[in-house]
């Protein structure tokens, strides 16, 4: 199966910290499957190269006085193919709704990008034995109004949020379990056969050979492992080359 790499890089790393990052990646990522996200102001490096660009976050507006965002169209006027959209960050830190979230997934779909939508529960929803009613919802909202023609753009990444920088993972049947499930609303609800569905929290170069044998899996969302360059590398190495 085709494999997508996502790195997320988030708030991190100087201008002199991308610099030496990029020369040590730059030669050796040659894949279109492999999707950086870096902070925004440093995207222009990361261009022009053999992997994708995304934003880790993107606003609902094409233009106007919107101090400080960054929109769809930009986005896709300097070449930027994908967003992260409902990344959890986003959600608790920014208070972004569902709402907001459809918003800006219909936005960035609108204008040629890519969206890569996530979603995951929090440690007290899964305790509480909600996580299928969670991600149902978040699945209902970010859907609303999407048009059946850009599911082709769409790819979800199921992020625990309680796994996100904590080192902590659910274990290889929960995962799937999980990955199946979403799998199955998809198709019942909104007759969409074979979605992208990544995997994100706390992959590392040590638990990817693991978590790459769930074959329900269409690839992986890293934060903390993606930022250091040799162990992105490894990770990528094994994804895609089944190292
Ligand atoms: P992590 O982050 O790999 O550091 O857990 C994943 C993410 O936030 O997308």
């Amino acid at each position: 199966m085709n494999k997508y790499i996502v790195a997320n890089l988030k708030m991190n790393m100087t201008a002199l910290e991308v610099n030496n990052y990029l020369k040590v990646i730059n030669d050796k990522v040659d894949s279109n499957n492999v999707i950086i996200c870096p902070t925004s102001i440093y995207v222009p490096y990361f261009l022009k190269q053999n992997y994708k660009v995304g934003l880790q976050n993107v606003f609902y507006e094409s233009k106007g006085a919107y101090t400080g965002e960054i929109s769809p169209l930009q986005a896709s006027s300097m070449g930027i193919r994908y967003v992260l959209i409902g990344h959890s960050e986003r959600r608790i830190h920014f208070e972004e709704s569902d709402l907001v979230i459809n918003k800006k997934i219909r936005e960035a779909l609108d204008n040629h990008l890519k969206v890569i939508i996530c979603i995951g529960e929090t440690e007290e929803e899964k305790d509480m034995l909600k996580t299928d009613r969670v991600l149902r919802n978040q699945i209902g909202y970010a859907l609303k109004n999407v048009d059946k023609i850009d599911y082709k753009n769409i790819m979800f990444a199921y992020e625990p949020v309680w796994s996100i920088g904590t080192g902590n993972i659910p274990t290889i049947r929960d995962i799937t379990t999980t990955i199946c499930y979403i799998r199955k609303i998809l198709l019942n609800h909104y007759e969409w056969p074979n979605p992208l569905i990544l995997y994100g929290g706390s992959v590392n170069e040590k638990n990817i050979s693991a978590l790459n044998e769930i074959d329900v899996l269409n690839g992986f969302l890293i934060g903390g492992a993606s930022n250091n360059p040799e162990r992105f590398l490894e990770i990528i190495e094994r994804v895609l080359n089944g190292r």
